[in-house]
């Protein structure tokens, strides 16, 4: 069985996280732009410059703050990713997706993953919070190209129930308890970093996309090929190019996040307990 550096290099970092945390972790989140405040929240925590941890990619994009914290939110013991790096800047997917083996190598069964996305249904509107049901991998790679290592999953990994039902229904239950309103949809997640344009959003809802963004699905994919429980939340930031009558700007996604951010938090405290 063909064996890859990735590996060794996971279990490099997983060593070096092993030997400065005193809990292992349940539940992994990775929180998208404008939403990384939720780490600040964590109980008993020990965060982790991304630069200080061996072989982690470190992002230039600003407003992701790049931490690690590992801590207690709602009692459990989680791990939070605050900022994350993206395939548009030049790492590839495999490198995108260090962090998620590097949950999976930890033990880590459960994944919390976060973005912010353009509205591609048109019943959308910013500041919506979206369940992720399914993605479209339309990045035009994948991060397990190449050999596969046998020890983290197999050569062709089923992705059938790729956002679980299971953690969706637990998402939707949380909701409606908490009077926060939630849609459901699919996720298409492209290469970036330009934006779509109106013509491509049109092929998006054609495609049966919901949203739209440039992450999420590489981290999918991999917490997939290792077994673990995806469960995928994407917060509506903007109506998707052709759809609005403003232009795109990042400064306008991040400022919708920060909007929604408490809501945002909420509900993420509420699946903690549940999930
Ligand atoms: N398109 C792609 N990525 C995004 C968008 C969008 O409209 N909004 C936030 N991230």
């Amino acid at each position: 069985m063909p064996e890859t550096d990735e590996f060794e290099r996971v279990q490099q970092t997983v060593q070096w996280l092993d030997d400065r945390i005193d809990e292992s972790p349940e539940i992994a989140m990775v929180l998208g732009s404008g939403l990384g405040a939720l780490a600040d929240e964590l109980a008993d925590a020990t965060a982790f410059s991304y630069g200080d941890i061996p072989n982690y990619p470190v992002s230039a994009v600003e407003g992701h703050a790049g931490e690690l914290v590992f801590g207690r939110l709602e009692g459990r013991p989680v791990v939070v990713m605050s900022g994350r790096v993206h395939y548009y800047e030049g790492w590839s997917a495999k490198e995108v997706t260090l962090p998620m083996r590097t949950f999976g190598q930890l033990g880590i069964e459960r994944t919390l993953i976060t973005n912010s996305a353009g509205g591609v249904n048109p019943d959308f509107s910013p500041g919506d919070l979206m369940v992720i049901s399914d993605h479209l991998n339309l990045t035009g790679t994948n991060p397990l190209r190449g050999l596969n290592d046998e020890r983290f999953g197999p050569r062709f990994p089923d992705m059938s129930d790729a956002y679980t039902e299971d953690l969706r229904s637990i998402v939707h239950a949380a909701a409606a308890r908490l009077d926060i309103d939630l849609q459901q949809g699919v996720y298409a997640g492209m290469a970036g970093p330009s934006y779509e344009t109106p013509a491509e959003i049109r092929m998006l809802q054609t495609l049966g996309a919901d949203a739209v963004g440039m992450s999420t699905v590489p981290e999918a994919i991999v917490a997939n090929h290792m077994g673990m429980e995806v469960v995928g939340i994407s917060c509506i930031t903007n109506f998707a190019a052709g759809l609005g009558n403003e232009k795109l700007d990042h400064e306008d996604v991040k400022r919708v996040a920060a909007e929604i951010r408490d809501t945002f938090a909420t509900l993420v405290k509420a699946i903690t307990t549940d999930i």
